[in-house]
């Protein structure tokens, strides 16, 4: 016999489910995945060649459990570009943003309690908390994708989760949240009863706006979550980490595994925070791409979400087969955009100037086919 999952006794609540995919197709322009699409530079690759030369030298022993100088230079770049002071004491970090979502709902979600995400947003989130047995509640957003703050304080009344997201750039439509609205979401949060509230900000360097980081002082229940995945152009390092209270610190430490950051990792996003100013060069660069697909995408016809992200949402597709069929006739032209299910709508990536230029391509020869 030759068992499949369902013949394996897997917690019920799993069972039937779908793992996180995005399709990793091998075609000419990809632009699916939010990341960044410029290489590293050469000086940054050999930094990094001789750090981890030198952490393989005492790879027979475990790794700094505390990833003590990697908190203190990720403190030292939040606290360098936002100009609110973070100490190390109020970082974590771990193998992607990702795994610091896991380990905050480890800790404060769990059997028994719940976290609630306007939706749609980063599906993760909803995955993560399935994973760590915290129930899921879908949050509204309008029809626009912005929050309605009164729909939203209601959902909260109601629901009385344990944590909040509040994904900011939201993922996969691109717009922000303004800092009111995160402000009035903490406080109406905690009128309820004691909260955690979640900002991601994995793309929050590609933002026309601010970090809401300094909303850290005074509120030990709000956490900023980062990424190194987009902006530091290092989705394959795996660096992601937070900013909060330390006593959020201290909390997590009980759910981390030892040991969770590997030297390898730890000598890897030191290279990387020494060249903080080429990377975020880059920034600069998608950011105008990004505003380009915008204004772009509009000329010809689409409708276009806001965005602070190095992504656009765009639409709408609502012809036979909806965006599903219209994100295969973008394939077929060789370029991967995301489907992520929203119905009438396809996200896009900003990648160099000439996988934009053929997506626009697409994106035109897309739209007179449909207009025929
Ligand atoms: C909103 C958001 N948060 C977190 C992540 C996770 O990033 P990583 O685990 O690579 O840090 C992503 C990745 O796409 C994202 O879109």
């Amino acid at each position: 016999m030759n068992p499949g999952i369902d013949d394996l006794p897997v917690r019920d609540e799993l069972r039937g489910k779908s793992p996180y995919g995005a399709p990793q197709l091998d075609v000419p322009v990809r632009l699916n995945t939010n990341e960044n699409p410029y290489p590293l530079p050469d000086a940054l690759v050999d930094r990094i060649a001789e750090r981890v030369r030198e952490a393989a030298k005492h790879l027979n022993r475990y790794p700094d459990r505390d990833a003590v100088e990697l908190r203190t230079r990720l403190a030292a770049y939040l606290t360098d570009t936002t100009g609110y002071a973070v100490s190390r004491a109020g970082v974590w970090a771990a193998n992607g943003s990702n795994e610091v979502l896991q380990q905050l709902l480890q800790t404060f979600g769990g059997p028994g309690r719940t976290a609630l995400g306007f939706e749609p947003s980063y599906s993760m989130h909803a995955l993560i908390a399935r994973g760590t047995g915290t129930g899921w509640i879908s949050g509204p957003r309008r029809p626009d994708f912005t929050i309605d703050l009164r729909a939203a304080e209601d959902a909260l009344a109601e629901h009385r989760p344990d944590v909040v997201f509040i994904t900011t750039p939201n993922n996969p439509t691109g717009n922000a949240v303004p800092r009111e609205t995160v402000l009035a979401l903490h406080d109406a949060a905690q009128a309820v009863k004691p909260t955690m509230v979640v900002v991601d900000e994995a793309y929050v360097e590609f933002s026309h706006g601010d970090s809401l980081l300094p909303l850290l002082e005074g509120r030990p229940h709000l956490v900023v979550s980062r990424t190194m995945s987009k902006a530091f152009g290092a989705a394959g390092l795996r660096l992601g980490y937070l900013a909060a209270h330390p006593a959020v610190v201290d909390a997590v430490q009980l759910v981390r595994l030892p040991y969770h950051l590997s030297a390898v990792t730890q000598a890897t996003a030191l290279a990387a925070l020494e060249h903080t100013d080429t990377l975020l060069g880059y920034v600069e660069q998608l950011k105008s791409e990004r505003d380009r697909l915008v204004a772009e995408l509009r000329a010809t016809g689409y409708e276009v979400v806001e965005s602070d992200a190095n992504f656009v949402q765009f639409g709408r597709f609502e012809g036979p087969g909806g965006s599903h069929a219209a994100w295969q006739r973008i394939l077929d032209r060789g370029v991967l955009v995301r489907d992520n299910g929203i119905p009438g709508w396809l996200r896009v990536s900003a990648g160099t100037p000439e996988e934009n230029d053929a997506f626009l391509d697409a994106a035109r020869e897309l739209k007179k086919e449909q207009s025929a």
